[in-house]
């Protein structure tokens, strides 16, 4: 069971796990931190930024992997996650570039990609604290539902939901969003030595409540991390507001 902690609302967790993530930081300065997009991280991001500008937080070691970019979409597009993190995070701390790992979107051999991807987090000394968001149809990074799962880095077709809760990033128009992506695969993210997982709002409170008390399921991607021995699972209020059982970590 992942530990629940439940805070009121958005911002309050924001500023919760931003302090924790601090705190993290002092202790194992050369963290390696993987990293969500999406709308949920965004205060998070934002609150971390105004703590290094208040000398709070020092990143200069860090060493960061996201979960997952458009494929298709190199770095300079708008719409890339790629510059999504430059704006939220990115450009509001200090994490010298060359410590930044976010797939390729626009490389030639996205096999080759992949599996180049998977080696650096290797070579990172692997993921020590693992951020995740989740998908109203339970997928963690982009790995949707589905009859299989796939472990490692690979190439995957979204969800047409999930291409629609993208479409800010690529003018407001689904259409526009690319059909593949490039994603950290399951054993990717549960190789993680810890993983805290945010939700926030009444839209996640029934992928919440299934992932923490339903079956393990490929359909539900997320219920996976019910095998991961240290997840933590940070709720506001709406989103905590099917939970049937809580678990106690
Ligand atoms: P959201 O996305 O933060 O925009 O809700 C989460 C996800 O799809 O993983």
């Amino acid at each position: 069971m992942p530990k629940v902690t439940i805070l009121p609302d958005e911002k309050i967790l924001s500023r919760t796990l931003a302090a924790q993530l601090v705190a993290a930081l002092r202790e194992k300065p050369d963290l390696v931190l993987g990293l969500p997009t999406g709308r949920t991280p965004i205060r998070l991001y934002h609150e971390l930024g105004a703590r290094y500008a208040k000398g709070e937080a020092d990143l200069s070691r860090v060493t960061t992997f996201n979960l997952d970019e458009f494929l298709g979409v190199g770095p300079e597009h708008p719409g890339s996650y790629h510059a999504f993190m430059q704006e939220h995070l990115f450009a509001r701390v200090n994490v010298p570039p060359r410590q930044i790992n976010i797939l390729n979107g626009a490389a030639s051999d996205p096999a080759e990609e992949c599996a180049r991807y998977e080696s650096a987090i290797v070579a990172a000394g692997g993921i020590d604290l693992q951020l995740l968001g989740i998908g109203t149809n339970g997928h963690i990074g982009f790995n949707e539902p589905a009859r299989e799962l796939a472990g490692k880095t690979h190439r995957v077709v979204l969800k047409a939901s999930t291409r629609r809760s993208n479409a800010a990033l690529f003018g407001g128009s689904e259409a526009n969003v690319p059909r593949e992506a490039l994603s950290m695969g399951m054993a990717t993210i549960l190789r993680a030595r810890r993983i805290i997982m945010i939700a926030t709002g009444k839209s996640k409170a029934g992928c919440v409540n299934r992932m923490v008390n339903g079956p393990i399921t490929t359909r539900m991607p997320a219920s996976f991390l019910q095998l991961h021995r240290d997840v933590e699972l940070m709720l506001d209020e709406p989103a905590a507001g099917e939970l049937s059982v809580v678990g106690s970590g």
